[in-house]
């Protein structure tokens, strides 16, 4: 503690000492430092901030709010990231600053361009200028040899970026170009010699065409992004150098070609997206990335099987491969190991049965497996699965009867079994479903009767239990769900007996009820729905198409 004081004491001493020497040309860096942050407060007066409350003349700059000074008293850093910052940025004036390494006013509100003065700030290391408002271009940056970390991104820069101003940072660490309506470009050879990088981003930046063989330079990689450009031709196998990736974001291109065979490279890759793309060919050469979080290759042109090795992976919790053209059975120990709350392999050719475990860890939030050639029953650990939100496996040759806790779960927004082969009943347990806006069930053979509790699933919004053999009374509880509910189709069962007097107060958007057992009158308020096939029904209304009720 005491060496601590002595210390500061000492510095604080000799930065005195140097003044009084040098008084002269201290207090007027000092004065002129000051001058330019006060025009910088002035331009951002209108800001809804306090960071500026502590920017007074009576205090040294080098005490202001979001300013650090280096041991001679100029200012070399200005932090102002996230502080609400709203108004152009007087940039003549701020690269005055002679020893300013680091400018960082990310997230804010600037708006106006980015003036050609910033070359004037040589010593820049760090520049932030990322999230915010700004219009125009952005100017030739040549002269900011000494950068490290360079972040525009997602700050509304248009027009054509200087490419070649990248030459002179052969330094970089960080690029992040991305979410700019900047011109299109293909990926620069500037970049790509850049060989200090471990991030670059440049998604949505209109990049296009093909992915350079270049891209191997850049061992240093952490973070790859590209996604939502217009980039063509394959993924070059160079992209195996990079072995320090842990995330490769590629979605929404025009990539070509089947997967390279030098990804089995990248061990430590966690997060891959190549999703809407046209890549086609297998999955195998991802066998060796076991340490994939997040794997995301939807709706692309991939075939093959989904390899026996991701059921292996420990840390998968995300696996979205829908709209491919993938074959055979996944792995039966697939999303059994970390908190896996993901899966959506719809629109496959998939068979063989639905892997028991992806809620072994409680994390299992949405499972989409629709039309594929999935077969056997629903495993019974899905009915304890109480964090599923969504249970979608509609269009596959499944069977057996539904266990009963999967119609009861408490968090479940949609159960989609539609068009299955399952048997059996619906069960009372569907009260607890208070999440349930959509129950999808029609296409199979189930049966018994509508179970009167069905009322207590009260967020329901869609209810389609057609071609089924649901037999018995509808059940008149079904009238207080007269708030939300919006379509009922329960056409093509067996059921019988009266429409309840209660359904008179359903505001519902599609009833049907056609090709049923149903007899006696419907009500005049209802007469919009379809009740064909029920030879028992009559009108009491006129203009229907059904016969009239005899009179009293
Ligand atoms: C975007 O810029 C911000 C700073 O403005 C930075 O923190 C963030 O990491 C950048 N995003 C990416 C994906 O590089
Ligand atoms: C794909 O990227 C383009 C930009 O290249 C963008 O306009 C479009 O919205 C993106 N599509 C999706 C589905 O994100």
């Amino acid at each position: 503690m005491s060496s601590t004081r002595a210390s500061d004491h000492y510095l604080h001493y000799s930065f005195g000492l140097f003044c009084l020497i040098l008084s002269l040309v201290c207090s007027t860096v000092q004065s002129e430092e000051l001058q330019i942050l006060t025009k910088l407060k002035s331009a951002l007066q209108k800001s809804n901030t306090r960071v500026f409350n502590s920017w007074e003349s009576s205090v040294s700059v080098c005490k202001f709010a979001g300013i650090t000074c280096n041991s001679e008293g100029s200012v070399t850093e200005i932090e102002l990231s996230n502080q609400n910052l709203a108004g152009t940025l007087p940039l003549d004036a701020i690269c005055q600053l002679r020893s300013l390494e680091k400018l960082s006013l990310g997230f804010n509100l600037l708006h106006g361009p980015v003036t050609k003065d910033l070359n004037n700030c040589v010593k820049l290391q760090y520049l932030d200028l990322g999230n915010n408002v700004f219009t125009g271009g952005v100017p030739d940056i040549s002269s900011l040899t000494e950068l490290r970390y360079l972040h525009l991104n997602g700050s509304g820069f248009s027009g054509t970026f200087p490419w070649k101003s990248l030459q002179n940072m052969k330094g970089l660490i960080r690029l992040s170009l991305g979410d700019n309506p900047l011109s299109p470009s293909p990926l620069p050879s500037e970049v790509v010699q850049l060989t200090k990088l471990d991030w670059l981003y440049l998604s949505n930046c209109n990049i296009q065409g093909a992915f350079p063989a270049g891209i191997g330079n850049l061992r240093e990689l952490i973070n790859l992004e590209l996604a939502d450009n217009n980039m063509t031709g394959e993924i070059p196998e160079e992209i195996g150098n990079l072995v320090n990736l842990w995330q490769l974001e590629l979605y929404n291109n025009s990539f070509t070609g089947k997967l390279p065979v030098a990804l089995r490279n990248l061990a430590k890759l966690e997060n891959f997206d190549a999703s809407m793309n046209y890549l086609e060919g297998g999955l195998s050469e991802l066998r060796f990335s076991t340490n994939l979080v997040s794997l995301q290759l939807f709706e692309n042109k991939l075939t093959g099987q989904v390899p026996p090795e991701f059921g292996e992976f420990k840390k998968l919790v995300n696996l979205s491969l829908y709209t491919n053209g993938l074959t055979g059975p996944l792995p039966q120990k697939l999303g059994s190991f970390a908190k896996f709350n993901f899966i959506d392999v719809s629109e496959n050719l998939l068979t063989g049965p639905i892997p028991p475990d992806m809620c072994k860890q409680g994390a299992m939030k949405m499972l989409l497996m629709l039309d594929n050639k999935f077969t056997g029953e629903i495993p019974a650990n899905y009915a304890n699965c109480p964090t599923l939100t969504r249970f979608r496996v509609s269009k596959n040759s499944l069977s057996g009867t539904v266990p009963t806790g999967i119609w009861g779960l408490p968090k479940v927004n949609i159960i989609d079994i539609a068009s299955n082969n399952f048997r059996g009943p619906v069960t009372s347990d569907i009260k607890n479903a208070k999440s349930l806006w959509q129950l999808f069930l029609g296409n199979n053979s189930l049966s018994g009767e509508i179970p009167a509790d069905i009322s207590g699933a009260t967020s329901l919004q869609s209810i389609q239990l057609n071609n089924n053999q649901f037999s018995g009374e509808l059940p008149s509880s079904l009238g207080s769900l007269s708030s939300t509910l919006k379509v009922l189709d329960l056409s093509h069962n067996q059921l019988s007996g009266e429409i309840p007097k209660t359904f008179t107060s359903l505001r519902l958007t599609q009833l049907d009820l056609s090709y049923n057992k149903l007899t006696g009158p419907v009500p005049e308020s209802l007469s919009k729905g379809s009740f064909t096939g029920n030879p028992g029904l009559c009108s009491v209304g006129k203009g229907s198409v059904l016969p009239p009720c005899p009179h009293k």
